[in-house]
């Protein structure tokens, strides 16, 4: 086990952030800046202890450094796009429906989504290799899958027993084919270019 201290390339993953956070809004980020604490936001009671999650001021839960586990060796097996197309669409419908059954406050809905578009888009400048964080996944967060739903189908009710700042200390980096003389570059211009299929220009 060792914990790697982020480099603070902040401009670089605040951009990599903000372009993936869209639509871009200047009057919510200034609504972000002026609302460090959500707490009971709007008198929104279901906004109780937002904060408690990832802390105060800490919107998105950006974190700066990891614990990776080493254990046995975990080798990337790709599979065909589809496969994960599929699993990454399955994730994102587990999301809305989330929170459209377990919150019935609407602006909470909506604090709530953007928090994780947010949180999610911290993980580009990991895979850029451009936040100084390994670009794996938390396998105790993970384990928590598993809880999701009872029995008939329905989503679970329980506590989960963790917090935000659980995550990134156990975290398992698969192996990958990353060269350090290369892929920055290569990466770069992969990333501009699905920046361009999103925002309609090309690169
Ligand atoms: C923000 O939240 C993350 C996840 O809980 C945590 O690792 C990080 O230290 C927090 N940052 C600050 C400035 O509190």
């Amino acid at each position: 086990m060792f914990v790697k201290a982020a480099l603070s390339l902040l401009s670089l993953s605040a951009l990599a952030g903000s372009a993936l956070a869209a639509p871009f809004n200047p009057a919510t980020q200034s609504l972000d800046r002026r609302y460090l604490s959500f707490d009971n936001w709007g008198g929104y009671s279901s906004l109780d202890n937002f904060d408690n999650f990832y802390g105060v001021d800490n919107f998105s839960g950006q974190i700066s450094e990891q614990v990776v586990v080493e254990q046995q060796e975990v080798v990337c097996e790709s599979v065909s796009i589809e496969i994960v197309q599929q699993k990454l669409l399955v994730l994102q419908e587990i999301a809305k429906q989330i929170i459209t059954e377990q919150i019935c406050q609407v602006e909470t809905q909506t604090i709530v989504f953007q928090q994780y578009i947010a949180s999610c888009s911290h993980f580009s400048s990991d895979l850029l290799r451009t936040s100084g964080l390994e670009a794996g996944y938390d396998s105790s967060i993970v384990d928590h899958f598993g809880s999701f739903y009872n029995s008939d189908g329905s989503l679970s009710t329980s506590d989960l027993g963790f917090s935000g700042s659980d995550i990134g200390q156990n975290v398992i980096v698969p192996s990958s084919n990353w060269n350090s003389e290369t892929s920055p570059i290569s990466v770069g211009n992969a990333f501009n270019a699905a920046m361009g299929a999103i925002t309609g220009q090309t690169f």
